[in-house]
């Protein structure tokens, strides 16, 4: 299962304030609308309802919820991690899958290592927030650089033991 993480943090893992992101950088969010469009995004319901809904007409969203009131009119529901797990399979064509957050996901996903790589962008400044990445998770993976300028630094990470 080929599942790519997706996200921007700060150094201490800072990835959200007041349920959206604490920064403002357009062309960082260039780069995440190019890698992932045409694509799926999981996410968790938090995230879902503050991303723009434009984003979803080329990307499908597949949205962690438990609250039976809650509706993803662009794509999937799953009550959890099996469940998403029995759906990605179904899957028959070509198209990437990207987990880009909030934290809850990014945990459970990276908890169960069903993560094969991750493009984290480093977000320079240090911004205060009130959801938070743990970065440890990365401790021991590969690193590339894949682009950086004042603001931040994109790297690709990978796990160790992959091939
Ligand atoms: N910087 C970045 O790259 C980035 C990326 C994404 C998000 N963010 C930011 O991160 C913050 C949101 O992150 P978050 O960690 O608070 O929330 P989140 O992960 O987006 O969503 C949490 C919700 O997902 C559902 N969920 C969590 N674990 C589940 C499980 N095991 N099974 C089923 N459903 C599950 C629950 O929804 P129900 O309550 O409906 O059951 C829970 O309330 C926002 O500030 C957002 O802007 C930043």
């Amino acid at each position: 299962m080929n599942i790519v993480g997706i996200m921007a943090a700060t150094a201490t893992g800072v990835i959200g304030k007041d349920n959206g992101l604490p920064w403002n950088y357009p062309e960082e969010l260039d780069h995440f609308r190019m890698l992932t469009k045409g694509h799926r995004m999981i996410m968790g319901q938090r995230t879902f309802e503050t991303t723009p809904t434009d984003l979803f007409l080329e990307r499908t969203p597949i949205v962690f919820s438990q609250e039976d009131s809650f509706k993803n009119p662009y794509g999937c529901t799953v009550r959890d991690l099996e469940e998403c797990l029995t759906l990605i399979q179904t899957f028959q064509d070509s198209g990437k899958i990207f987990m880009i957050g909030g934290a809850e996901i990014a945990h459970l996903f990276l908890e169960a290592a069903l993560i094969s790589s991750f493009i984290l962008t480093k977000i320079h400044h240090p911004y205060p927030g009130d959801t938070y990445l743990n970065l440890k998770f990365f401790e021991g993976w590969s690193e590339e650089i894949l682009t950086s300028n004042l603001l931040y630094t994109i790297i690709h990470l990978t796990p160790k033991d992959t091939p």
